[in-house]
């Protein structure tokens, strides 16, 4: 299956949420319904600044993905990182999601960003080849405070976070056990 995928025809766009397409959300949110039955992104109130990458073949959209900034509270700090969320290949196993993620990687090298992502078990593989580094014991770390400062804690212990920290900026913030807040539901 994999050798039907010309490399040299794909091409990545990146589209800032503000001017995303109601026919590119409504893409997005079809393939959403499709693969889980329900769609919770509200990417035209809640996602004006995320950052959007679409892997084309021509002009059909093989796989998508986004980045959220995202500001992390810890111990009297904060970690300015980039929300990994939204991630999908719409034709699995053809190596849509990996060459989707290569780009997403880059950006955020080039970039000298930090990227944060949270997964369940099925795809832990795919994220470590792609060259993610998986950390125990950190999303259950994650405290969402709402604008009423109700806090939320993750419901999905089976879910590990992953990052891209090239430059250890996280390193302190791992190190540490004290509660990560984030003002944004976990993306
Ligand atoms: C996860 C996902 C993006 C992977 O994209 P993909 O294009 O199918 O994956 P690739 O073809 O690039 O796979 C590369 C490697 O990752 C691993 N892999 C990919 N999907 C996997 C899965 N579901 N379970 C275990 N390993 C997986 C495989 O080892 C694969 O290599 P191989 O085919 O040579 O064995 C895709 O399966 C998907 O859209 N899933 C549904 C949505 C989702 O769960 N998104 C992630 C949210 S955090």
């Amino acid at each position: 299956m994999k050798e039907n995928v010309n490399r040299n025809k794909l091409k990545i766009i990146i589209i800032i949420g503000k001017d995303l397409t109601q026919k590119t959300i409504e893409y997005m949110v079809k393939h959403r319904m499709r693969e889980y039955g329900e769609n919770k992104k509200d990417f035209e109130n809640n996602e004006k600044d995320s950052i959007f990458f679409f892997l084309k073949d021509g002009t059909i959209i093989k796989a998508f993905g986004m980045l959220k900034p995202v500001t992390l509270y810890c111990d009297a700090k904060q970690y300015e990182i980039m929300g990994i969320g939204n991630i999908m290949a719409v034709e699995k196993s053809k190596w849509y999601g990996t060459i989707l993620m290569k780009h997403i990687i880059d950006y955020l090298d080039n970039n000298g960003y930090v990227g944060m992502g949270g997964t369940d078990n099925p795809n832990f593989t795919f994220y470590e080849k792609c060259g993610f580094i998986f950390i125990t014991k950190l999303l259950e770390r994650f405290v969402y405070v709402d604008e009423n400062t109700k806090e939320h804690r993750p419901e999905a212990w089976d879910d590990k976070m992953f990052i891209f920290d090239k430059n250890n900026k996280l390193q302190e913030l791992i190190k540490s056990n004290g509660d990560i807040i984030i003002k944004v539901p976990l993306w």
